[in-house]
């Protein structure tokens, strides 16, 4: 009797074809700097190249494997590229590549402790571990009233945050009656867009975001705040929650998070600080006044798949009091109990966040962090940070460029003289030559160019080289 197909990929075929695959991984590494970094295709072309209609017998690997190159590489923009200085990095390195692939294999969905074990205690460690290495506060190790998680994306934990205190202010009761509408969100005029997201998600409506006005260096004014917290108390309304960032988007800007945790203390308000891209920083004690005042807030986030070496998706959340954040996000239905969560020995992490399901993500990190060791992390960000000030100070020097702000990490803000026009222009330019990308922004009612620094591979020559383009490119368009 012939045997019959089981269509599956033998362990034989696995061996070899995975093989393949880290074979492409290593040389798309080490060719990296070959492709354009921003993708120069056009809206429909990735689509246009793919087959109307979906294979129904089953292709040979290698042939998959091939159209990844000729398919969907053009489509790609290279974030890993190292002359990548747009937005914020969203970097990787051969650890968490192969931490994620593990994570992959094993398959395991954490959402509880029994569902593997492994998954939560390693999580737990490794988050009680980053309070050591970024010197975070005390009341976020998992030891005592807090605790961390490991969450997809920052956006998520400003969400997660934004629902522990809503229920705090309503004594738990709008998660069974709804929101009145009288709650009221503070945050800067440069927090990230993912507040407005989360009120809205939260039904606090967005017209209950009060954006704070900012100083020169683009950090919240903790008058302002004050002033805003007393209106509202005044029209009836009910502050609960203040987003507060270390290194915002636009500007890498630091708010004051002392005099803010005190306001946030004196008037009972959730104080959640978003340190998404800068918290990394920290590992450096010399950066660790960026957590100045994190003492006084409930809870904190950071983003290991910014810039510490991690692939997307992972953000470390913390909370002070996790009693609050599970009150709020428990679910408890009869086909997930079991005698472990009863026990009240173990954490179960599907309640520590919105979807019940959840990946081996703290793999990932965890090979990072013992692959670089503390000190290999610190080198690296130690780096970062020198090669954006040399960059800030050739622009200093520039008779054409001039700061917008001083950059207080890695992230440089600065601008043509000669206006909107020619800045527009110029990163136009730079990113159809697909020799590097960068992105813009607007500080002051003026288009800044962005110039972030945080590729793991980025070296001194790659941003010599950017800072050459730049004058070289902007020559050009002076000379039109
Ligand atoms: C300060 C800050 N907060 C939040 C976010 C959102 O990050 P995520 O994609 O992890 O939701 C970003 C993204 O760049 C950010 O810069």
């Amino acid at each position: 009797m012939p045997e019959e197909k089981t269509f599956h990929m033998s362990l034989e075929e696995f061996r070899k074809n995975g093989y393949a695959v880290i074979d492409w991984i290593a040389d798309y590494y080490n060719n990296i700097e070959s492709f354009p970094v921003l993708s120069q295709v056009k809206p429909g072309q990735v689509r246009a190249s793919l087959p109307d209609e979906p294979p129904v017998k089953g292709e040979a690997f290698d042939a998959i494997l091939k159209d990844i190159n000729e398919l969907i590489l053009p489509g790609v923009t290279h974030w890993q590229s190292p002359n990548f200085f747009a937005f914020f990095p969203a970097n990787a390195s051969g650890p968490s590549i192969l931490g994620e692939l593990l994570s992959s294999a094993l398959g395991v969905q954490g959402m509880l402790w029994m569902t593997s074990p492994a998954c939560t205690e390693l999580e737990t460690q490794v988050l009680d571990w980053l309070v050591d290495i970024l010197g975070l506060p005390e009341k976020f190790r998992s030891g005592g009233a807090g605790g961390g998680v490991i969450q997809d994306t920052a956006s998520s934990a400003t969400l997660c945050a934004l629902l522990a205190a809503r229920e705090r202010a309503t004594d738990y009761k709008t998660n069974s009656c709804g929101c009145d509408g009288r709650l009221i969100v503070y945050a800067s005029t440069q927090a990230h867009s993912s507040i407005e997201k989360a009120v809205k998600i939260a039904g606090i409506g967005s017209e209950n975001l009060r954006l704070i006005d900012v100083d020169d260096k683009f950090a919240l004014r903790p008058d302002a705040l004050v002033e805003q917290i007393k209106k509202d108390r005044q029209a009836g309304l009910a502050p609960c929650f203040v987003h507060a960032t270390v290194g915002t988007t636009s500007s890498n800007a630091m708010d004051p998070l002392p005099e803010i945790g005190r306001i946030c203390k004196e008037e009972g308000l959730w104080l959640h600080v978003d340190g998404a891209m800068s918290g990394t920083a920290a590992v450096c004690p010399e950066y660790r006044f960026i957590h100045n005042g994190l003492e006084l807030a409930d809870s904190y986030c950071f983003n290991p798949h910014k810039w510490m070496f991690t692939n997307f998706d992972c953000d470390c959340f913390y909370v002070a009091d996790r009693a609050a954040l599970i009150k709020t996000l428990s679910i408890l239905p009869e086909y997930l109990r079991n005698k472990a969560t009863e026990s009240g020995a173990v954490i179960d992490y599907r309640d520590w966040h919105i979807p019940l399901g959840r990946r081996f993500r703290s793999l990932k990190l965890w090979f990072v962090i013992r692959y670089y060791g503390v000190e290999g992390l610190r080198f690296h960000i130690k780096r970062h940070v020198d090669l954006a000030r040399n960059f800030a100070k050739w622009i200093e020097e520039s008779e054409n460029f001039g700061l917008v702000v001083p950059p207080p990490l890695n992230l440089v803000c600065f601008r043509h003289k000669g206006g909107d026009s020619i800045n527009r222009q110029l990163v136009e330019k730079l990113n159809r030559s697909g020799k590097l990308y960068l992105t813009h922004t607007t500080l002051n009612g003026q288009y800044t160019i962005r110039f972030s620094v945080g590729q793991t591979h980025t070296e001194e020559h790659h941003v010599r080289q950017a800072w050459q383009r730049i004058q070289e490119t902007a020559g050009e368009l002076e000379n039109a």
